[in-house]
């Protein structure tokens, strides 16, 4: 990475076009909309008020997070609510300047509390298809399996997702990483990948690298999620690098969840020059105190990068975007313009 550019303006990052490939709709929900929603739908929060619950936005792990996450995901009760959050994102991602984004949802978080899986999916679409129409932002779905849960439950899930199966780029695998290891799934994901259908997977976040490779090997991964432990283990770098496979690095994210003490920990300078295609996403943006934007403004400041370095981050995402040839293109011309202007 080059680091004697003169360090890029925080304007430049801002209005630079953008793709997002690793962001969770239910991490958008930010704490003023969680108290709209439990007042409509009659739910009572375990937080007084919203300041009680930026408060508890103190998290040690990605389950101490997890634990805080689903709890406010449970305010999610109608195709309104999911119409609602998604749209609210859309907007924000607008602004930011965000063109395309692959985002992922958990089915299971919702249909586990009796809510049906089209009243999810409906919701989403309604406003991926307005944020198309109104706001020039092109929206993907990522349906996850959650590896708390077993490989049977995985398995119903895609199952009861197949109406939608050509509405999706991919599955996922997301929460708890820690003792659910790749090959816990490696049925499902066959069956993902007969459906035709790409796989990505959260690994190397707080597990071992060993879940990076059983990723790629059990589950047949195209892209990681997170990643970011791949640099214990030499091998599974050499492997990441050959075949080029894109992590999808965020930087806040890991910062709030103790994955590294402070930014300037973080270790996304080494996997850019180890030759990894790394991309700066979000994660969960309401929760962890940075939306894209943020991530990108974060990441230069902390490590003083310029210009070509930053641009650099942006066009791996769109290297790493499950698109067709001609959208790539079109998504390439506009940052290429956006440099040169
Ligand atoms: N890791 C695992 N699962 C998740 C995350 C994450 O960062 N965010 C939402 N679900
Ligand atoms: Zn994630």
């Amino acid at each position: 990475m080059v680091r004697m550019d003169a360090p890029v303006s925080e304007a430049f990052l801002r209005g630079m076009p953008k793709v997002e490939l690793h962001l969770h709709i239910e991490g958008t929900l930010e704490p003023e909309s969680m108290f709209v929603l439990a007042e409509r739908n009659r739910i009572r929060l375990p937080w007084p008020d919203v300041e009680a619950l930026r408060a508890a936005y103190a998290f040690s792990d990605l389950q101490s997070f997890l634990d805080v996450y689903y709890r406010g995901a449970d305010v999610l009760r109608t195709a309104e609510d999911f119409y609602e959050l998604a749209w609210a994102w859309c907007r924000r991602a607008a602004a930011d300047h965000t063109r395309h984004a692959e985002v992922f949802f958990d089915p299971q978080t919702h249909t586990g509390r009796g809510i049906a899986l089209a009243a999810v999916i409906d919701g989403l679409e309604a406003a991926f298809h307005r944020a198309e129409r109104e706001l020039g932002l092109h929206v993907a779905m990522i349906p996850c399996f959650v590896r708390h849960l077993d490989e049977a439950a995985a398995l119903a899930t895609l199952e009861a997702a197949r109406p939608w199966w050509d509405r999706f780029v991919a599955f996922g695998l997301d929460s708890a990483e820690l003792g659910n290891p790749p090959e816990k799934f490696a049925a499902a994901f066959a069956a993902v990948r007969a459906a035709g259908l790409r796989v990505v997977a959260h690994a190397g976040e707080e597990g071992p690298p060993a879940y990076i490779l059983g990723a790629l090997d059990r589950l047949g991964a195209v892209r990681i999620d997170h990643g970011v432990r791949c640099l214990e283990d030499e091998a599974v770098v050499a492997r990441l690098v050959r075949e080029q496979i894109p992590l999808t690095v965020c930087p806040l994210s890991n910062v709030r969840l103790r994955v590294f003490h402070r930014i300037e920990d973080h270790n996304l300078c080494e996997l850019v020059a180890r030759g990894l295609c790394v991309t700066i996403n979000s994660d969960d943006p309401a929760y962890f105190g940075g939306y894209l934007g943020d991530n990108y403004v974060a990441v230069a400041r902390a490590f003083n990068l310029g210009r070509p370095a930053m641009v650099r981050l942006a066009h791996n995402a769109i290297s790493a975007a499950f698109v067709d040839d001609a959208y790539r293109a079109s998504l390439r011309a506009e940052l290429d313009a956006y440099v040169g202007s």
